[in-house]
């Protein structure tokens, strides 16, 4: 099909490429602006450059979610945008008589998968796929969708509940640190990027509350332990640990009379700078918030 529009084809498919050509041209220059279309099966003729135009279009005018049918297709945002991810928005989503109606967004398929649940008698797991290119933000995306759940799988009336539920998600978004310690690293495409696969559930009671969570972890990219590509880095933890022990190397404690009372350190022990100068050495890569910090060990 591609081929055609590039008006690569010969023969009889050169007639069908020269209408695909027109259509295309009626399509980009159709009075409904490109962002406007919400939903990639809108998209007509569908090709690989209408396809894309429509997204560029939307990305442009700080639009990042479109639907493609029953799949929302996110961007990557790439700066940060709080409004996008208000509290406030996830009640809109979850109050809403029918949220596809609303903007495409993440917090329409979590909605949505959370009434598959609710709807039931007896209750179907439900499961959403996040997956993309690195960098793509699935990792953000999993995030967003926790912390959707822990403000919406509560119940409204009951501190209690929302208690329990907001104790769950930050388990989970706490236990993230170790985990991406050991299995994340800096690439050429993403500062912190995930070498590993993960499967999060998310367990609700008979009410639909939130009552617990299991995280299990799979396909650790062990290789990098041995070699890295150019420019690339180990597993954060490397250097987390080198750091720690370039800290404990300048650490100097005082002579203690008593040997039973625990040590006490020189006054000139804290040597943060010290230590920053050393361990910088190993980082040339930017680094964004939220990223292990060589510095700061
Ligand atoms: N919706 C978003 N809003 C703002 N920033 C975002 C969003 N999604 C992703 N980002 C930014 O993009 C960076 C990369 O995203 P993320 O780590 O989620 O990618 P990933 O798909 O998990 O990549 P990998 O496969 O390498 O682990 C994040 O650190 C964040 O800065
Ligand atoms: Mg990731």
């Amino acid at each position: 099909m591609l081929q055609q529009v590039n008006g690569h084809s010969s023969g009889s498919d050169a007639q069908g490429g020269g209408s695909l050509r027109k259509d295309l041209q009626k399509f980009l220059s159709g009075e409904a602006p490109l962002h406007q279309l919400d939903d990639l099966t809108k998209v007509n003729p569908v090709t690989l450059e209408t396809v894309l135009r429509c997204l560029q279009a939307r990305y442009a005018a700080d639009t990042f979610y479109t639907n493609a049918g029953c799949t929302l297709v996110a961007l990557n945002p790439f700066k940060p945008i709080p409004q996008l991810y208000s509290t406030a928005l996830m009640r809109e989503y979850h109050a809403a008589p029918q949220p596809q109606k609303l903007k495409p967004h993440i917090f329409t398929v979590g909605e949505q998968t959370y009434r598959n649940v609710k709807s039931l008698i007896e209750p179907v797991n439900q499961s959403i796929i996040v997956s993309g290119e690195s960098g793509a933000g699935k990792t953000w995306t999993s995030r967003c969708l926790m912390k959707f759940y822990a403000v919406v799988a509560a119940s409204p009336t009951s501190w209690e509940s929302h208690k329990i539920a907001e104790r769950i998600e930050q388990r989970i978004l706490n236990s993230n640190p170790v985990m991406e310690a050991f299995g994340n690293a800096c690439t050429l495409r993403n500062n912190n990027s995930s070498r590993f696969g993960k499967f999060i559930q998310l367990q609700l009671n008979r009410a639909q509350q939130m009552t617990g969570a299991a995280v299990q972890t799979y396909l650790l990219e062990k290789t990098r332990v041995a070699c890295q590509a150019s420019s690339e880095r180990n597993f954060h933890i490397f250097y987390q640990v080198l750091a720690g022990l370039l800290h404990l190397g300048n650490i100097r404690f005082a002579d203690s009379e008593d040997e039973a009372q625990p040590c006490q350190l020189m006054g000139d022990a804290k040597c943060e700078d010290r230590v920053g100068a050393c361990v910088s050495g190993f980082d040339h890569t930017p680094r964004e918030q939220g990223t292990p910090h060589l510095e700061k060990g």
